[in-house]
């Protein structure tokens, strides 16, 4: 069975929320309910919650990551953050090329590699997400677009470095809607995305890459979804601010 090949990764983007009290108390209350997961279990926080995150998460199976980074190692760019200023705080993943980064803050499939190619310099595991519009589903391009943004945030990168990088698919359309891509939908693209990268690849290398599910994942239809065998776990953005439905998640994908 391939999926013992990789690690399935239940990841929580928790996007713009939680106050540093707030994010404390979530972990606090999240760690003894994942603390035995046989599978990944990561929270992306705001950059503002990171240091509170590690704290809290020191000693734990809780991995930290933060939501984006800028492609420059340092400079004048106000307001930004580098990839080596979370490396040295001991943040481990960065989730890259989200579509409401790519929507409301002029992400392009350029930038997003940029920022791959400084978080792997810089000792981070990329979650490098990809996704159509459901004007891109109803046109019936969805595997062009997505192999597109899959080809380019991936240009330039090794063999080697793709071991440190994870693929979310999230269909724009079932991001934060309630309405969720069915399990075969949600398969079909991760496993078009396999294949993309075995072409880029080898076959051995796509058979190790950890492709997740995001979009409207939450307790109840999670089972389902990480059941499918290209599914690698999930990434959760509104259930993932709350322990009970967080863990059940993790729950379903420990058995997935
Ligand atoms: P929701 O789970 O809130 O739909 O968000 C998904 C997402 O965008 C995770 O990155």
């Amino acid at each position: 069975m391939n999926k013992a090949l990789r690690q399935a990764v239940i990841a929580g983007n928790w996007k713009m929320n939680k106050t540093r009290p707030e994010a404390k108390a979530l972990i606090e209350e999240l760690k003894p309910m994942v603390a035995n997961a046989k599978v990944g279990v990561v929270i992306c926080v705001p950059f503002t919650n990171l240091e509170t995150a590690l704290e809290a998460t020191k000693g734990s199976n809780i991995k930290v990551g933060a939501e984006n980074c800028h492609w420059a190692k340092s400079g004048a760019f106000t307001g930004e953050i580098s990839a080596p200023m979370l490396a040295e705080m001991g943040v481990e993943y960065v989730v890259l090329g989200h579509s409401e980064r790519r929507q409301y803050f002029g992400e392009t499939d350029v930038t997003v590699n940029r920022r791959v190619r400084a978080a792997l310099d810089a000792g981070l595991k990329p979650i490098i997400c990809v996704g159509e519009t459901l004007e891109h589903r109803e046109a019936n391009i969805t595997e062009m677009v997505v192999g597109v943004q899959t080809k380019a945030a991936l240009e330039g990168v090794t063999a080697e470095e793709l071991k440190n990088i994870i693929i979310a698919y999230e269909p724009v359309w079932a991001i934060g809607t309630g309405k969720t891509a069915t399990a075969e939908q949600a398969n079909e693209v991760c496993k078009y995305v396999r294949d993309v990268v075995a072409k880029l690849y080898s076959k051995e290398a796509a058979d190790g890459l950890t492709i997740q599910y995001g979009g409207s994942m939450n307790a109840k239809n999670a089972a389902e979804l990480v059941a499918q065998p290209d599914v690698d776990g999930g990434l959760i953005g509104g259930a993932s601010l709350k322990a009970p439905d967080f863990t059940e998640i993790v729950r379903a994908a420990c058995q997935g």
